[in-house]
This record gives structure tokens, C-alpha cells and sequence, in this order.
């Protein structure tokens, strides 16, 4: 019996993280070149209803029905097997790996998830759409981060720049010319969820000054779509720059994330910010095509990895 492998790729925010979880528009790309695969095999002779999982990146190799019920993976097989008899589900193994950096806002957890039960759901016998992947990545999500806006799921099940508010149906985003942006990690881990309740506890104690907060990036976010659809990528360096001062004022970047964020800039990019939770993590820069002098700044003040990133135009040219 053949395998049934699906793949994910790892996402990035490029403007309205935390404000997209007080319903303020943001702005996300899937980053294709890293990505999560997960392939489901049937094991002969084993007893109906068994599914293991073996996943050598964070050397775990056990039973799904041996892992914690709140363990993110045990997570993604119930979200599809759900109440399934176990006599419907032939004994498998699932076999996971990613090159997707963990808990560095690359989304390494929603597309291990999306990977799981698109490959799981296909062995199964049903092939899902994006849309339900979505939604049952979104339910693993809330074990990762508790109250997740959604957006990680979005893009990593449909694959496509996405413009994204809480609650309403989300947009692709239209590309009138592709640019390019820099990624590189601090080497901390990012806390999304500590940085989520951090940001709420500051929103309840001061609602007005966090409100106003959220509405400037959410501003940005806007500015950004138009432009971004019209084709000056060039002029969202400066709204990074904005992003990053009011992602200051929340409380949720760090010494390290700001130093690689002014290194990106002196060195050359047009603009810099923290992306995703923030509290360790990543930073995005918007760079031209020449990006050598930038990634070797960013390594001599301390990242920990970088990656390059394209987002192609949507546009049909002609
Ligand atoms: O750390 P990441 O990349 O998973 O992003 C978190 C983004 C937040 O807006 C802070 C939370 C959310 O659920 O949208």
C-alpha cells in the first residue's frame, strides 16, 4: 500500500500580529522554502485502531494513544479519526519531519498539524479541502496558543499570501510586483502564548492607550494591502519600522530583537520589525535583491539563522 504524504510550509506575519487578535486586519505569506511533511503508511498486520507516530526531530517515537491527550499531535489525529469505531482505522504509522525552525513564529507548529491531517485524512479515504484544514489545524492551534487569531492556520492550509481579520472571511492578497524579505532568528525561543497574555493583561489595565495601539497597526496593515496590491513594495519599509515601535509599546519585543532589527536596517534594508509573538523569535527586514552585506550583519549581531524569502506577484502579466 502506497504512503500518503502531505506537506505544509512554514509561514511569517509581515504586519498586525497581536492586533489581529483584537480584530485589526494582518498580513501573512507562506515562506515555502521550509516546510513540514508528514506521510501515513499502513502497518501490516497491526491491530485496527493502533496508529504510531514517529517523529526524529523532536525525538518522539510512541503510540498516538500513549501521548498526552493535550499533546499537539495526539491533537491533530483525534481532529480527523474524531469518533471513528477503531475497527474503521487500518494500523498505521505516521512519520513527521519539518525543516521548519520550532517556536520561532515560522508557524512550525500549525503546518506539523495541517501536514498531519491532510496526510492522515487522505489515508483514511477522504481527501479534505483547504477550508477544512483550516478549521482543524485552528482547533490544534488553541493547544499551542490558547487563544490564536487564526491566521497561522489560514495560510499554512491554503498556502497563499492572506489578508486576515478575526471573524470575517479572509482575503488573498493581490501582489502587484514581488518582493523579498529577510528573515532572521534571535536564537530565543519565541513565547506566543506568554506574549498574548502579557499584551492582554496590559490591554485590561489601560484599554484606551492598548486600543488606540491596535488601531495604528491595524492603519498599517490597511496601508500596506494597497499598497503591497499596487505594486510599491519599496514603500513598506518605513510601515515595518512603524510596526516595530507600536510592537515596542505592547511589551513585546526584547533587546535581541531590537538589535537585529537596527542592524537589518543600518545595513541596508529597507525597513525592519519583529514578527509573529515576539519575546524571542524572528525579524523580518524588507531587503533589495542584494542581501549578502545584510545577512552577514545580521550574524555578527547574533542571529541565529536567516532565510530569504520571495513572495511572487498574483498578477497575470500582459
Ligand atoms: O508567533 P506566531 O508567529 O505564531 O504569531 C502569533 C501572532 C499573534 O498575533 C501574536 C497571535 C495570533 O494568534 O494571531
Amino acid at each position: 500500500m502506497p504512503a500518503f504524504t502531505a506537506t505544509a510550509p512554514g509561514k511569517i506575519i509581515l504586519f498586525g500580529e497581536h492586533a489581529v487578535v483584537y480584530g485589526e486586519p494582518a498580513i501573512a505569506v507562506p515562506v515555502s522554502s521550509i516546510q513540514t511533511r508528514a506521510s501515513v503508511k499502513a502497518v501490516i498486520d497491526g491491530i485496527s485502531g493502533e496508529i504510531q507516530i514517529d517523529a526524529p526531530d523532536i525525538s518522539l517515537s510512541s503510540s498516538v494513544s500513549e501521548l498526552d491527550p493535550d499533546h499537539p499531535l495526539r491533537a491533530a489525529v483525534m481532529a480527523v479519526v474524531g469518533n471513528k469505531n477503531p475497527e474503521e482505522i487500518p494500523a498505521c504509522k505516521i512519520q513527521i519531519s519539518s525543516t521548519i525552525p520550532t517556536a520561532s513564529g515560522l508557524g512550525s507548529g500549525a503546518a506539523v498539524s495541517a501536514a498531519l491531517i491532510r496526510a492522515l485524512s487522505a489515508f483514511l479515504g477522504q481527501r479534505l479541502i483547504d477550508e477544512q484544514v483550516s478549521d482543524l489545524t485552528f482547533e490544534v492551534e488553541k493547544i499551542h496558543h490558547g487563544t490564536p487569531s487564526g491566521i497561522d492556520n489560514t495560510v499554512i492550509a491554503h498556502q497563499k499570501p492572506v489578508y486576515y481579520v478575526r471573524g470575517e472571511p479572509f482575503e488573498f492578497l493581490s501582489i502587484g510586483e514581488p518582493f523579498s524579505i529577510l528573515i532572521a532568528g534571535s536564537g530565543i525561543p519565541g513565547h506566543t502564548r506568554e506574549a498574548v497574555q502579557r499584551v492582554r493583561k496590559n490591554w485590561i489595565n489601560d484599554p484606551d492607550r492598548y486600543d488606540s495601539i491596535f488601531k495604528s497597526i491595524g492603519e498599517i496593515s490597511k496601508t500596506a494591502k494597497d499598497l503591497i496590491d499596487a505594486g510599491s513594495p519599496a514603500d513598506l519599509g518605513p510601515l515595518m519600522n512603524e510596526n516595530h515601535i507600536l510592537l515596542q509599546e505592547l511589551g513585546v519585543s526584547t533587546p535581541e530583537l531590537d538589535l537585529l532589527v537596527e542592524t537589518a536596517r543600518q545595513a541596508g534594508a529597507l525597513g525592519a520589525k519583529l514578527s509573529g509573538g515576539g519575546l524571542g523569535g524572528n525579524i523580518i527586514a524588507l531587503v533589495d535583491e542584494e542581501t549578502d552585506q545584510i545577512t552577514e550583519a545580521l550574524t555578527k549581531s547574533g542571529a541565529a539563522y536567516t532565510l530569504n524569502s520571495t513572495i511572487p506577484s498574483t498578477k497575470i502579466p500582459g
